[in-house]
């Protein structure tokens, strides 16, 4: 039997998964670690951790599995996206990494947009300018810590610094390169127009495949210090979303998915490029060649529930320690008691600003309708249907650009939520299915490796032998009624509220 490895270089630990060749789970691992938040709206990790939890988790699914590392037969990498991994000439990291969920470049938005102008960068990177991506971040870097800008050799995305940790070689692919505004979108390649009119080195990025093209293969150094075998080949893999997307069958027109990960996401596959002109969208290269996607991203999807258990959750903490069950299973039942609505109470998730439908790092999270009647229940709920009519701004502007969905395809860590799954049935008032695998991006990537490994002839046949449908939750027409009268009211809050996100971010 042939194996395939997949590590997912997440935002709050990496997981690495080791699958047969039919897409079964053999042995998987996960390592976290911290986010450094040194001021309001930024966010930094410490490349070394993300390499130290893919070095230690290898090692475990390598030990626990029992599977000889010669029948590994490739390695699949997806990650967190847009962050900004630099370089100097030596190979070391300059500064932590600014990571995907930072605000802190709207000037240098502004900018970007003033230098390259805002239809031409629309038309080469399919996006406007936006703070999430790794070309402001760099920019920022330009403007704001010069002596650090001057020594930068490299810049890479966080699983591409694994990758060179990994193999040696500065390689990227398309859906996660497509995340860092330097590459044409339509041609599949590095924008030298941008990079040229922004003043950055076309050498300082590293070499773009497609996602299931073998990138490089592991050292012997990087052999020795995870068990793997030397020579094992790495292919592109892919940004999470695109990966998850691999790992969830969105290789084909009709099924979309909904991923409640740190962030939230709605994912569309697309034969063409299409562009929503008023951004509030992102199209991307998908990891399919010759093939694209159309995404709508919620900053605070998982993110805004963490923070809930975190601060306020003390209680199923504690209680989920003693019953040995995660606490999010506990706030579920919380949470199921509370009726559809809320009592009225609504939540805005823009905990870290917002992109899908307000490209506005100024957004900030509201609890909004709070009476002396609310529960901790009602609470627990609103949060979760505030991301998820969120994520309900999103689906609906994949319908204005006339992407066919005939089925919805739940996943992330919020996926394994029956309840948060019911209330995007009820929002989109479609099918919420569920399919046989939860491993979303190391599953895609392992596919990706698979196939270029040869065990698969390409990437939909892959996803055609690995995955099934295995649940449908239909929407419930009583609930579809009562978040048809709350959503125009949530939509509404921003419009109302977003000078006051501003003025008060101002202060
Ligand atoms: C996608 C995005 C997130 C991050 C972190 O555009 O920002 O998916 O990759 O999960």
């Amino acid at each position: 039997m042939a194996y395939l490895l997949g590590i997912d270089i997440g935002t709050s630990g990496t997981k690495t998964v080791l699958f047969d060749e039919r897409g079964n789970t053999v042995h998987s691992a996960v390592e976290e670690y911290p986010m450094y938040q040194p001021h309001i709206g930024w966010a930094e990790q410490q490349p070394q951790d993300w390499w130290n939890a893919v070095v230690n988790t290898i090692k475990e699914v390598i030990k626990k599995s029992g599977v000889n590392a010669h029948d590994i037969k490739g390695i699949g990498l997806s990650g967190q996206m847009h962050g900004a991994v630099l370089l100097d000439k030596e190979y070391k990291v300059l500064r932590p990494a600014i990571i995907w969920c930072d605000q802190r470049t709207h000037k240098e938005c502004d900018e970007i947009t003033e230098i390259i102008g805002k239809e031409r960068l629309i038309e080469l990177t399919a996006n406007p300018a936006l703070t999430g991506f790794t070309a402001s971040k760099v920019m920022w870097i330009k403007n704001n810590q010069p002596e650090i800008f001057e020594r930068i050799h490299k810049v890479l995305l966080p699983k591409d610094y694994i990758r060179f940790m990994l193999t040696g070689e500065f390689a990227t692919e398309v859906s996660d390169a497509s995340g860092t505004q330097f590459l044409n979108i339509g041609e599949r390649n590095w924008s030298y127009e941008v990079l040229d009119k922004l003043g950055i080195p076309r050498n300082w990025m590293p070499d773009v495949y497609e996602s299931a093209e073998v990138s490089g293969t592991v050292s012997e150094k990087a052999a020795s210090l995870t068990g793997l075998k030397q020579g094992t080949p790495v292919v592109g893999g892919a940004g999470d979303q695109a990966a998850g997307a691999v790992g969830n069958g969105i290789v084909t027109t009709g099924v979309i998915s909904s991923t409640i990960g740190t962030s939230g996401v709605v994912f569309a596959y697309t034969d063409k490029v299409s562009i929503d002109g008023k951004g509030r969208v992102h199209t991307f290269c998908h990891a399919v060649p010759g093939t694209w996607h159309v995404m709508g991203v919620t900053q605070g999807a998982g993110l805004s529930l963490k923070w809930l258990r975190d601060n306020f959750g003390n209680m199923e903490i504690s209680l989920s320690k003693f019953l040995e069950i995660d606490p999010y299973v506990l706030m579920d039942q919380e949470a199921e008691k509370s009726p559809p609505g809320s009592q009225g109470l609504i939540y805005l998730p823009y905990l870290m600003g917002e992109r899908t439908p307000h490209l506005d790092p100024h957004a900030k999270g509201v609890f909004f309708g709070l009476t002396a009647k609310h529960t901790r229940q009602d609470v627990i709920r609103s949060v979760m249907e505030g991301v998820s009519y969120s994520l309900r701004d999103c689906f609906e502007i994949i319908r204005e650009l006339d992407i066919e969905v005939n089925e919805v395809r739940a996943s992330g860590g919020g996926g394994r939520s029956r309840l948060w799954r019911q209330m995007q049935a009820d929002m989109f008032n479609r099918d919420i299915v569920t399919i046989n695998s939860s491993e979303g991006p190391a599953l895609g990537v392992a596919l990706l490796a698979g196939v270029g490994a040869g065990i698969y002839d390409n990437v939909p046949q892959a996803c055609e032998a690995t995955i099934k449908r295995e649940s449908i939750q239909r929407p419930i027409p009583e609930n579809v009624e009562v978040y048809d009268k709350y959503y125009p009211i949530y939509k509404g809050l921003y419009a109302d509220l977003k000078d006051k996100f501003k003025e008060i971010s101002m202060i």
